[in-house]
Formats: structure tokens, sequence, C-alpha cells
């Protein structure tokens, strides 16, 4: 039975016990359970498949693994789901560690993996997988394969499948649902969203066939009906069998909404117990919505394929970011459960803290995919916000034998990081900051609208958990010696970023950097400007001066505007700049300026830009706080430098660093 125990902690495997004894509930309905099947949820809130290559190297079940998927089972999830889990090995595992499913010699790790997420109340089902045309020769060893062979770039041309491989890959996926049962899955989920192998069959784009399996749309669809026909036919009727799936390819000459619906019938006929609906296929805007996009980017589609079949839907798409509208879609009855994707990596405790009704606690997601980024890179999933993800199932934030009193200099992510960490670990923690904000470069960084949210989200979350730990943070001091002195610390922590590079072209030292204009509100900008520099600042900087109705070029010396930037992150940057009418130019080194006017070398010509104000966005260096360290320790007291090597680096740098630091510290 759920309670709240004597500490006034509360049982939150059972949350469902407590809303009925008498709490209040905001998320009412996303704390409601919920029978599929012979499936019963004790919540709404699920956690979709997001490939983490935490596996080991042969598909097996890794101890990295189950502590990540415990960690939010633990946490309250009521229902979770394994990340792309290959039914084909020989054709269809995706490159860089993915969990499989296709042999039975991997039964033992996935049920201890199942027993462990029942052990919190949570269940769990694998989504079974095939790459098709997403694959390489070199991950294989043999040429992939796919409905048809088209060429795409990054990976290897695939030949087209036989009608006797059609038939055995089927099998494989029947296979995969057998053992899936039989280690004690809850459910079965089969991926058919995402341009992988099955929605490469729906689409006319990859799917040229000339058989059965080809051309019309009941030809096209002919493929998958025929994998859930004959997994229901293997599980029996009351397995549930989710099928996600992409309603809206989102790419011209891809399939759209209106063939979804007709495929989202033809599913239910054949036997799914529920719709998954995600959107997107290879090419199109990315099925994780970006800092800027509505809420219901994906989750509008939801609504419609619900309309329109009977089975139960479940959803996804940024509902972390605003979990009232997660709330709302179940209370209108647009979805039936909702996945929580990234705002679970970022903070696995967002069950528990919403049912307590702390949403303010959640570590928010910044929908930056840089985790996405990371995992198509082949690495294990890491957060920009969550230094602690992936290393669940070895480090415990345990609390130290000495606590000491340490003073923290700067409240941007590496130093509120580091003040979080050590405060958990009970430490008397003081943060000391020079600006009048929090958050450092974040703040600033949050100043364009279509980011605000986000990271503005942030600074309040380091904020509101600097209250909750009891850390002093100190606004409006900008640290020297004497101050140091005066607080008496243990030992101190500089964590003082960096600062705006000065350029060294003829006429750059009249002009304003990117920090300032940003922070400033672009007082004294006039219509026409040029950003010298594109990277993620100076496309910051483009989107805050479209905002305020401003002319913009920006000139950029390498090949590529945003090119420190996850892939994902750098084109939709990309198509935001060409959206909103910033002219970019590239391979364009400035070499000299002067009023009204810069000259540029682009191809080996010299260009001139005519505008009222320049900006420069060419970068941020280090703090030298080498006096400052050398002074503190002459007076004897510990004292360390965290953050960035070099430049101003990433959150992720930044929140990393200041956890392992505390971490680690005695
Ligand atoms: C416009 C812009 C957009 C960005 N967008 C992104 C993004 O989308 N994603 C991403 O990953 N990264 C982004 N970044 C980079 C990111 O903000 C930094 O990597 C991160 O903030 C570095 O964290 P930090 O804590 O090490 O340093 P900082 O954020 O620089 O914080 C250091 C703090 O120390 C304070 N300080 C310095 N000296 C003293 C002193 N003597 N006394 C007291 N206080 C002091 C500073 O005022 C500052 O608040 C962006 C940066 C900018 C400028
Ligand atoms: C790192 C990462 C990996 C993902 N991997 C998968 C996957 O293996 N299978 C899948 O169907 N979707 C995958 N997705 C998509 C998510 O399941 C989800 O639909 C999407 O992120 C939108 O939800 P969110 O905004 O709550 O994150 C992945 C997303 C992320 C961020
Ligand atoms: S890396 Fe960015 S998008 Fe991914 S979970 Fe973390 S904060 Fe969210």
């Amino acid at each position: 039975m759920g309670q709240i125990d004597g500490s006034g902690k509360i049982d939150i495997q059972n949350f469902e016990t407590i809303r009925v004894e008498g709490e209040v509930m905001e998320y009412r309905n996303l704390f409601s359970p919920i029978t599929i099947g012979s499936m019963t949820l004790k919540n709404r809130i699920s956690m979709p498949p997001m490939y983490t290559k935490y596996a080991n190297a042969d598909g097996s079940i890794s101890e990295r693994i189950k502590g990540y998927f415990s960690e939010r089972a633990k946490n309250g999830v009521g229902f979770m789901l394994i990340e792309n889990t290959c039914v084909d090995w020989e054709y269809g595992h995706s490159i860089g560690n993915p969990v499989a499913i296709c042999n039975d010699r991997f039964g033992a790790g996935l049920n201890e993996l199942v027993e462990e997420m029942h052990k919190y109340g949570a269940k769990i089902a694998p989504e079974l997988h095939h790459t098709g045309r997403l694959q390489t020769w070199k991950n294989i060893g043999r040429q992939p394969i796919a409905p048809s062979s088209i060429e795409l770039p990054g990976y290897d041309t695939p030949r087209e499948m036989t009608a006797e491989e059609i038939e055995l890959t089927i099998q494989k996926y029947v296979d995969a649902a057998i053992l899936a049962q039989k280690v004690g899955f809850d459910a079965v989920w089969i991926h058919g969203a995402h341009g992988y192998l099955i929605s490469q069959f729906v689409s006319p784009l990859t799917n040229l066939r000339k058989d059965q399996f080809g051309g019309s749309f009941e030809n096209r669809i002919r493929f998958s009906l025929e994998i859930v026909r004959r997994v229901r036919a293997a599980v029996g009727i009351h397995f549930p069998v989710g099928f996600r799936f992409s309603a809206d390819e989102w790419v011209p000459g891809g399939f759209c909404l209106e063939e979804g619906i007709q495929y989202a019938q033809a599913l239910e006929l054949a036997g799914v117990t529920v719709l998954d609906v995600s959107a997107g296929g290879v090419g199109s805007p990315s099925n994780s919505p970006m800092q800027g996009q509505p809420v219901n980017f994906v989750a509008y589609l939801a609504g419609k394929i619900k309309s329109s079949v009977q089975v139960p839907i479940f959803t996804a798409g940024s509902m972390g970011t605003n979990p009232q509208f997660a709330e709302s879609l179940l209370a209108e009855g647009s979805a039936d459960v909702i996945h929580f994707g990234r705002s679970l990596i970022a903070d696995p405790e967002l069950p528990r803290k919403l049912f307590e009704n702390h949403p303010e606690e959640i570590r928010p997601c910044l929908r930056c995919n840089e985790c996405q980024g990371i995992v198509l890179n082949h690495q294990g999933l890491q957060c920009a916000v969550n230094p602690c993800v992936g290393r669940e199932y070895k480090e415990k934030i345990l609390p130290v034998a000495t606590k000491k009193k340490i003073l923290v200099i700067g409240a941007g992510p590496c130093g509120m990081q580091y003040a979080i960490t050590a405060a958990q670990r009970g430490h008397k923690v003081t943060v000391l900051e020079k600006n009048k904000f929090a958050g450092g470069l974040v703040y600033v960084a949050g100043v364009p609208v279509y980011k605000k949210k986000e990271l503005w989200g942030l600074v309040k979350y380091y904020e509101k958990m600097a209250l909750k730990l009891g850390i002093t943070l100190v606004l409006n001091t900008e640290v020297e010696t004497d101050i140091i002195e005066w607080y008496e610390p243990d030992q101190v922590v500089l964590a003082t970023g960096a600062h705006p590079l000065k350029d060294k072209m003829p006429g750059a030292a009249e002009i304003e950097n990117a920090y300032s204009v940003l922070l400033n509100g672009a007082v004294n900008v006039g219509k026409r400007v040029v950003i010298i520099g594109g990277s993620g600042v100076g496309t910051d900087l483009a989107m805050y001066l479209r905002e305020k109705g401003k002319d913009v070029v920006i000139l950029e010396m390498l090949d590529e505007v945003c090119r420190e930037l996850n892939v994902l992150l750098r084109s939709y940057l990309l198509n935001l700049l060409k959206d909103n009418h910033v002219e970019t130019y590239t391979n364009c080194q400035v070499i000299e300026i002067s009023q009204g006017k810069i000259l540029a070398q682009k191809d080996g010509q010299v260009i001139t830009f005519e505008c009222d104000t320049v900006i420069s966005a060419t970068g941020f260096e280090r703090e030298d706080d080498s006096v400052l360290m050398s002074s503190i320790t002459r007076r004897g007291i510990q004292v360390k430098r965290i953050g960035a090597e070099k430049g101003t680096g990433h959150i992720m740098t930044a929140t990393r660093q200041g956890f392992l630091h505390a971490f680690m510290d005695d």
C-alpha cells in the first residue's frame, strides 16, 4: 500500500493509492492507472525508447543500462521502453552498442532488467528494431538491405531485399516478440517510425518495389501488417503489442497524415493494442522538438489518430517542457499515455517531483539535442544539464566525512553544479557572483526569445536548488582576495568562466561584442548590422537582433555557420536563420572595420559590406585567475580552477566539470 511514511517521504512506487487517499493532485490524469491488455500501468508517465548506446558491445544488457533504467523506475516512471532493440544482428543492428533481442542468449540479461523494473512497479517493453538502409558495410560486414536500393549520404547503398529475405525478416520480429514474452516483458513494441526498415517500406520515397510489398499504399504497408498479424498470433490476444509509427513523414513526397490515419486504422485491424504516435523520417525536422518549437510540435498528430481508432494512444514531444500540457492532452482525450523523453534524461526524478507538485524543482531539459548528437556520433548518451546520466550504476552522491566551508566564485552552470553537488554531500557552500544575475553565460544565452524558456528555466532551477540546499548565493560581488579572507573558507573553487575575445583587426577596438549587446538590449545598434562570427553565439545574437527589427548579416571565416554545434542543432539553426532572413557569408574573413564599412576576404577577393553597426561574436577566452589563485594559495587556503580549459565550452562541459570536482573532493 502506498503511504506517506513517518519521515514525510512519499512511497513513489504506489502513486495511485496515495492519490485515492485524498492528496490534492495537480496532475490527476498523469497519475491515474490504465490497463492495456494484460498490463496495468500505475500511471500515464512513460519513458519512450531513447538510444543510450550503454549496452555491451555484443548487444547484451550491461550494468550501465540497468542503472540508467533503475534510476528512472525508482522515481516513479510507469512504463519504459528499451531503445532500438535489434531483431536481426546480421543486417539490422545500429552502429555502436545497441541492445539485442535476436537470440535466446540475450534472454538472461533482458530478464534481469525486467525483474529490476518490476521491483519498482514499472512495466517495460523492448522496441523491436531493424535499421534497413540506415546502415553501413563496415558495421555489419556486408551490403545493407532495404525495400529498394536507394543511395543515402552517410550510409552505404543497400541492395533490394528478396521476397525470401522479407519473409525471413518478418519472422525475426516474431521470434524477438516471442523471446520478449518469454523473458517477462510486459509488452512488445514494434519500431515502425523515423525512417528505419518498417517505415522504409511505408514511404513512397524509399520503396520503389514492383511486387506485393511496393507500389500502392496497401502494398507499402503490407510488411508492417504482416509483422503485426504474426506477432499477435504468436503472443496471444492479451499480450500488449504496441506499434510506434510516424503519423506524418514531414518530408515532401513522403507519406502524409492522411495516409497516417489509414495506416493507423489498418494496424488496429491487424491486431495492435497500442499506437504510439511519432513523426518524421530521414531528412525531416527532428521528432525531438528543439528550442523555440511549440510543445504540440508532434502531439497534434496524436489527437488526429486518436479520433480515428479505438486503441490507446501514446505520444511524445517536449512534454517535460510543459507537464500541464501533457495533463491537458489526457484530460481532453487526445492521448492515453504520455512519453517524457529527454526530460527524463535531464531529470530522472521528474515523476516524483510532479507527484509532489514541485515542477519547479525539475531540472529542465534544454531541448538542445546534445544527447542525440552524441549518440549519433556513436558514443554513450550524455546530457547537457544532467552530468550523472550513464553513471547511475557506479556513482552515488555520498556524504563527506569532514564538512568544509567552500567558497565558489562564479554562478555559471559550472559553479552552480559544483555548489549543488557539494551541498548535497554536506558541505557548507557560498557562491559569489559579480553580476546581478546567476547563470553566467547561460543567462546571456537565454536573452533571445527562442531560447528563453529553456535557458532561463535552467537559471531558475539553479536558484531554486540553491535555496533548497541552503547554498548562500551572493550576487553583485566581484571577488578579490580580501573578500575571500572575510569568508574564511576551507576551500575556494574558481568557476569564473570566460570573457569575450578582443579582435585584432584594424578598427576592432571601436566595436561592441555579442555579450554586451545581448545584455544591454541592443541600445546602440543601428538598422543594418554585420555580425563577425557565425558560431552559436553569433546565431543567437542574429536571432535577437531580428526580434528587434534589424537587418542582419553574419560573416563567418569557416566554411560553415554553427560548425561547433551538434548536427541536429546546426541544421535547425541554419533553417532558423534562413526563415528569419539572416544573410550568411562563409569562408569570409574580416580584414578591416571602418566607419559604416567592413572589408572582408572571400574566395580570394576583397568585398565590402556597408552597415550601421558592427558587432563581434568571434569567441571567448578563459578568465585569467592566476593572480587570484596565487594570492589565495599564499594565505594557505586550498584553491582550484574548474570549467572549460579554453574559451567558454558548452553547458555540458561546465556541468560535468562542476559535478565531477564536487563528487571527488573530500
Ligand atoms: C550567447 C551565448 C549562447 C550560448 N548558447 C549555448 C547553448 O545553447 N548551449 C551550450 O551548451 N552552451 C551555450 N553557450 C556557452 C555556455 O553558456 C557556456 O559554456 C557556459 O555558460 C560556461 O559555464 P561556466 O560556468 O564555466 O562559465 P560562465 O557561464 O562564464 O560563468 C562564470 C561566472 O563567473 C562569474 N565571475 C567571473 N569572474 C568573477 C569574479 N572575479 N568574481 C565573481 N564572479 C565572477 C561571471 O560573471 C559568470 O557569471 C552560450 C554562450 C553564449 C555567450
Ligand atoms: C537521445 C535520443 C535517442 C532516441 N532514440 C530513439 C529510439 O531508439 N527509438 C525511437 O523510437 N525514438 C528515439 N528517440 C525519440 C524519442 O523516443 C522521443 O520520441 C523524442 O525525443 C520526443 O520526445 P521528448 O521531446 O520528450 O524527448 C530518441 C530521442 C533521443 C533524444
Ligand atoms: S542533452 Fe539537451 S536535449 Fe538532451 S536531455 Fe539533456 S538538456 Fe535535454
